[in-house]
């Protein structure tokens, strides 16, 4: 058997309770997903279900509380802060919010730099690299110049993927990248997104509330429902055929521009609503 470059297998996490007579609460109950080489494997749920929690643990950024994290066949479940720090060569994120993950004081030049410069690359070496990662995302070189107010969110999206393939990652972590951005935009970030896997051979794991989204860039597809993953199958059949009711109703609540469609959802979702207890 061959192994997969990220193995997650009965990942629990449990939050502290906050305030008053608040409790601890178990909020991952056993989570298994691989995602292989150059692979995009899509996890997709409603709001509280725990895709930002499954990420978050990958990055090592939450404490898990039972299960297991490999990576490259190795071992991460628990890292230390230096660990973490080696780690991120090889796994890096885009967050959602394209106004809050930039620092609005450094130019792109600096904000895809200095990383660059801290790991060891002479300044003229980052520079060289600065231009060809902009180039990479779609961006003029002279972005480098800027501010990232004076970006679009797309845009500053851009950059923020930028940031992320400087070290040359094997694994990014997108966690609603498109979220914040108009259709046409969202488009066109994924388009790219789906072209820098063809070309440096990147694996994704890709965070989406949004079937649409996560239709367009997964290979295979992992649904989340309050904690548990209820299904896991290829991209295309997970989102028109799926197997699992929770998935068939979470299908049935994406909008569509046809009307009689809308409404023909709209009855079959009354209908199994009928049939099942509320999720
Ligand atoms: N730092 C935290 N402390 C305590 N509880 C948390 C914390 N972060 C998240 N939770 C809870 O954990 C559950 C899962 O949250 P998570 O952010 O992973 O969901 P999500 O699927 O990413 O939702 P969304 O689509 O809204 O981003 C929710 O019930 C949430 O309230
Ligand atoms: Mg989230």
């Amino acid at each position: 058997m061959t192994t997969a470059l990220l193995d997650v297998s009965d990942l629990r996490v449990v939050y502290p309770g906050h305030g008053f007579r608040a409790r601890p609460h178990e909020v991952l109950h056993g989570v298994t997903l691989q995602v292989d080489e150059s692979e995009t494997l899509g996890i997709v749920g409603e709001s509280g279900s725990g895709k930002t929690t499954i990420g978050r643990a990958v990055l090592g950024l939450v404490r898990p509380t039972g299960g297991r994290i490999d990576f490259l066949g190795q071992d991460i479940t628990h890292r230390t802060p230096k660990e973490r720090r080696a780690l991120a060569r090889y796994i890096q994120v885009v967050f959602q919010d394209p106004y809050s993950s930039l620092n609005p004081a450094l130019t792109i030049g600096d904000i895809l730099g200095e990383p660059l410069v801290v790991q060891g690359a002479s300044p003229r070496g980052a520079r060289a690299r600065v231009g060809e990662l902009l180039d990479q995302v779609g961006l003029p070189t002279d972005a480098s110049e800027r501010l990232p107010r004076e970006f679009s969110g797309g845009q500053r999206q851009r950059v923020a993927i930028a940031r992320a393939l400087a070290p040359g990652p094997k694994l990014i972590v997108c966690d609603e990248p498109v979220s914040a951005l108009d259709l046409s935009t969202q488009a066109r970030v994924l388009d790219l997104l789906v072209d820098i896997q063809r070309r440096t051979g990147v694996a994704y794991l890709f965070v989406s509330h949004d079937l649409a989204v996560i239709r367009h860039v997964s290979h295979r597809v992992s649904v989340v429902h309050g904690g548990d993953i209820v299904e896991t199958g290829p991209a295309d059949k997970v989102t028109s055929t799926p197997e699992h009711p929770y998935t068939r109703r979470l299908l049935l609540a994406a909008p569509v521009a046809d009307p009689v469609e809308q409404r023909r959802r709209r009855e079959e979702r009354q209908r199994l609503a009928a049939a099942a207890p509320p999720a």
